[in-house]
């Protein structure tokens, strides 16, 4: 196969509510695009082989790593990453708020992916048992937390509880799942 310059397109698509154009190589990940071209630090990268979730964000309504996608396929896309979630004064938002208070992060590489996967399944499962969240953040991997703070920060939104309430809550899904 002949090497040589790869061939460039120009796209327009969608970021955290903001209209993008740029020109981009046919062979640059979407990861690289948004961490290098577009500045987003949100996006990690942990494998580049779709393994571990730290690059994932929102494309067009779905979940997606975004080591896996070509920054071509941004256009005309929709697509929402983790500097979405705080407002604009930089408050965070409810979940990033119960991470922080339920000490869902350790060193946080983690942490946007969960967080874009959470509020995935918040968006369309407002109710979701612990069950359900550990389901819903599969496909993010973190080395530090054991996922136990993850699952309550994420349950603690869901159900507005926390503290006792919300570990007594758990243990009785967790007792009910034993029994299943
Ligand atoms: S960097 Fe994309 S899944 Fe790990
Ligand atoms: S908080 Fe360190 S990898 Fe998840």
């Amino acid at each position: 196969m002949a090497d040589g310059p790869a061939p460039i397109h120009d796209i327009e698509f969608t970021l955290n509510g903001d209209s993008v154009s740029r020109t981009v190589s046919s062979r640059m990940l979407l990861v690289h695009f948004l961490r290098d071209e577009l500045g987003l630090r949100g996006p990690k990268i942990g494998c580049d082989t779709g393994h571990c979730g730290a690059c994932t964000v929102n494309y067009d309504g779905k979940v997606i790593k975004s080591c896996m996608a070509l920054a071509v396929q941004a256009d005309g896309a929709t697509i929402d990453t983790v500097e979405s979630l705080a407002g604009e004064s930089g408050d965070l938002d409810e979940l990033q708020e119960s991470f922080r208070e339920h000490h869902g992060l350790q060193c946080g590489y983690c942490t946007s992916g969960v967080l874009m996967s959470a509020k995935f399944l918040l968006d369309r499962n407002p109710n979701p048992s612990a069950e359900e969240i550990r389901e819903a953040i599969h496909g993010n991997l973190c080395r530090c937390t054991g996922y136990v703070n993850i699952v309550k920060a994420i349950s603690a939104v869901a159900h507005g509880d926390s503290g006792l309430a919300l570990i007594e809550r758990l243990n009785r899904e967790h007792a009910t799942e034993v029994d299943a």
